[in-house]
């Protein structure tokens, strides 16, 4: 943009803010220069002014002047050691990405009950591909004809759970022609407290499906149907690749573990001496599932634990960063909670005015979630927002176990199953639904790392790179920082490397 038309954005952009351009700011002064950081700073400057104030040249200049100097935060001096001849150099990359874009809807009642729709056709269309059809009641209100006593098989979705006073587990469920009151009884016979058990496990609007009895009014179950995914085979990679996971990097952030993070670029770029079986000249992608930065008014009083309080230079250093990666590894940038793309979900690419500067051939910005394919293997990475509300709703899994709470998403083929405990857009189409069963499934959010796998899809969680918060403190959340998970898709194996030892950005 040429300097006139920068003043132009600028003077704009300010008087919304309520400041105004003295007459000595000329064109020549912002030419080619970041408007949006200059007006954050300005923003910031004069926030205790009240009324309309003024922003000179010298003090345009002297923000500028500061600006520059931050646009080379740390950089990592990376000495590659003479030895190092990273094998994935030498393999070409293959990768395919598939974003989840988002479809607009009006905005209105319509677009959730046609989100709902399509959430259980997607589900019960698993359901029936998975189970035989022929087991299938039709609807629920083709049931309500029956006589007590039949046995019927239905698929709904979950609307309530409630105890009865006589100590049962009473579930609605629901389909696009009626609903049903679903009991499970608390009876005294193992078979009736395992199933007892297993009711307690459902969570809302899930989409499941139930046999039991008919009596009255009532079903009464024996067993429930969870869509579930086939037993995988690991797939067969010849090429010796490895993909490195990463997750809320959390960049800007006070407890970001800057040292540790630039000792984990140095490992990548062959200069230490912790890889002594060459696992990170084997690495040729990595994934980023979201937090990238800590991000600005993200929670109530983040301001106190930022080290940087500009939007634009998080992205800018979190850029520097990852330019130290080698060029030959191909790196998948998404977004979380915290990133500077709005909540809801599916979140888009990290926008123009966060990357501009950074137009590499090996970075890729994607969406959260997204489907890759990396050397042949499926990967789904997702930022693990609903993990929340996945850990208060089942009774077994926690904090601690993050990779247990992805294996009841696996199991429910929906990657927020509960809906309103995180933003999702109420679209046509339910985006967030497993519809292909992954190789590997990848989140974050938890800041705790974890590896499992279940009917031989591998599940990771990969941690974090920022220290304890004030707010885990609080909560009693205790992260596992600086643990890099790498798998080995020749040898089908992971590896976790700690880069531990290090002090926090302060
Ligand atoms: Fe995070």
């Amino acid at each position: 943009m040429a300097g006139k038309d920068v003043l132009k954005e600028l003077s704009t952009m300010l008087s919304q803010a309520r400041i105004l351009l003295a007459a000595d700011v000329d064109a020549k002064l912002v030419n080619e220069i970041d408007v949006n950081t200059l007006v954050t700073r300005l923003i910031e400057s004069h926030k205790s002014d009240s009324g309309i104030s003024i922003a000179d040249r010298n003090e345009i200049s002297k923000i500028l002047e500061e600006i520059s100097k931050e646009k080379t935060p740390m950089p990592v001096e990376v000495i590659r050691q003479s030895g190092f001849k990273p094998s994935a150099a030498d393999v070409d990359a293959f990768y395919r990405i598939s974003n989840k874009e988002r479809l607009t809807a009006e905005g209105n009642v319509n677009d959730f009950v046609d989100y709902f729709k399509n959430r259980f056709e997607k589900i019960r269309r698993i359901i029936e591909e998975r189970r035989m059809t022929a087991l299938l009641s039709q609807s629920i209100s083709t049931t309500k004809g029956y006589t007590s006593g039949r046995e019927v098989t239905i698929v709904g979705m979950v609307t309530s759970k409630i105890n009865t006073k006589k100590g049962n587990l009473m579930v609605v469920i629901e389909d696009e022609t009626s609903d049903l009151k679903v009991i499970f009884m608390n009876g005294t016979s193992q078979q009736s407290k395992n199933l007892y058990e297993a009711g307690k496990r459902l969570i809302n609007d899930e989409v499941v499906a139930i046999k039991g009895k008919l009596s009255n009014q009532f079903l009464m179950a024996s067993e429930i149907l969870w869509p579930d995914v086939p037993i995988k085979e690991p797939k067969k990679v010849t090429d010796d690749v490895a993909i490195a996971f990463m997750s809320d990097i959390h960049v800007g952030s006070k407890q970001f573990m800057e040292k540790n993070f630039s000792k984990m670029l140095k490992w990548l770029n062959g200069e230490s001496r912790m890889d002594g079986e060459g696992l990170a000249g084997k690495i040729k992608y990595i994934v980023m599932a979201g937090d990238v930065a800590d991000g600005v008014g993200i929670y109530p009083e983040q301001e106190y634990e930022l080290a940087v309080p500009d939007i634009f230079l998080q992205y800018k250093i979190l850029f520097n960063f990852i330019e130290m990666i080698p060029d030959y590894i191909h790196v998948f940038v998404m977004p979380g909670n915290h990133d500077a793309v709005g909540r809801a979900e599916p979140q888009p690419i990290l926008g123009e005015e966060l990357v501009k500067d950074f137009k590499l051939d090996n970075v890729h910005v994607v969406t959260n979630p997204a489907n890759l394919n990396l050397h042949g293997l499926d990967v789904l990475a997702y930022h693990g927002t609903s993990l929340d509300s996945m850990i208060r709703a089942i009774p077994d899994v926690s904090y601690a176990t993050p990779e247990k709470a992805m294996v009841e998403i696996l199991k429910r083929r929906h990657l927020s199953p509960i809906y309103g405990g995180n933003v999702i857009v109420p679209s046509k189409e339910d985006q967030l639904v497993i519809d292909k069963v992954p190789d590997i499934l990848h989140m974050g959010h938890i800041h705790k790392n974890g590896i499992t796998e279940y009917h031989g899809v591998k599940i990771v969680n990969s941690g974090t790179w920022q220290g304890l918060t004030n707010f885990q403190a609080r909560s009693g959340h205790i992260p596992t920082p600086c643990i890099l998970p790498v798998y080995e898709a020749m040898n089908d194996r992971f590896t976790s490397i700690s880069f531990e030892n290090g002090e926090a950005w302060k």
